[in-house]
């Protein structure tokens, strides 16, 4: 039977980081969902079409490939904007939600990390986790991989962002970010990546003995 590791939680939490650990330490195969809804938005911007027509949004979101998927190309600013955007589209979200849930069938496991993955892309998930940390250490964070980078950055600006960002993902009628009644909320905003780590992997380990 496939594993499933379910990974939710807001914009520049630490989500990303994390499941790629984890996914890591099991072997398990990963998926960060949000490349979906940004690779669906490039392509929709690169062709000159609209983000506000949900039929041809969805033709889009339907030859998304998974097996393409890299977050370099596709963290531009304006890219993540406009995936909030067709994130709220009902039929966006059916289209990549299918071509999600067929990845987490995967052997022997499979580690996705998103917004709704606990609550409607895979409900029976072995392990949920609900992985936040306050808007001011999201932005501060991201401020800093920024500057890290070389560029430049303007934190007031990025504050602002992240708080939008995630009025419009729990404020959505079609799968808000929200935690799973059953998962378990990983608070990170005082918290080294290492010690969010080893706080899943405790989890983690206690839910594969049971499904053993
Ligand atoms: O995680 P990331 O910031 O790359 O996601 C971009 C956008 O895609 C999010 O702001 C959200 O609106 C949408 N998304 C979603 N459901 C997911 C993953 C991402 O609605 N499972």
């Amino acid at each position: 039977m496939t594993l499933v590791i379910a990974i939710d939680g807001p914009a520049a939490a630490g989500k990303g980081t994390l499941s790629r650990r984890i996914a890591e330490e099991y072997g398990f195969h990963h998926l960060d969902t949000g490349l979906t809804y940004r690779a669906t938005a490039k392509a929709l911007l690169d062709a000159g079409l609209p983000l506000d027509d949900e039929g041809v949004a969805e033709k889009v979101a339907r030859e998304v490939e998974l097996a393409g998927l890299d977050r370099s190309v596709l963290s531009a600013h304006s890219i993540g904007e406009a995936a909030s955007k067709i994130a709220v589209m009902p039929a966006v979200r059916r289209a990549l939600v299918e071509a999600q849930r067929a990845f987490s069938r995967k052997e022997p496991g499979t580690v996705l990390d998103g917004r709704d993955i606990g609550t409607v892309v895979c409900p029976d998930a072995a392990v949920k986790l609900y992985v936040t940390a306050s808007p001011g250490v999201r932005a501060k964070r991201r401020y800093d991989e920024i500057v890290a980078g070389g560029g430049t950055a303007d934190y007031a600006a990025i504050f602002e962002d992240v708080k939008k960002r995630d009025e419009r993902d729990m404020g959505r009628a079609d799968s808000p970010l929200e935690p799973a009644e059953d998962a378990h909320l990983l608070d990170t905003s005082e918290m080294s990546i290492e010690a969010a780590f080893q706080a899943a992997k405790t989890l983690i380990d206690a839910a594969l003995k049971e499904n053993i």
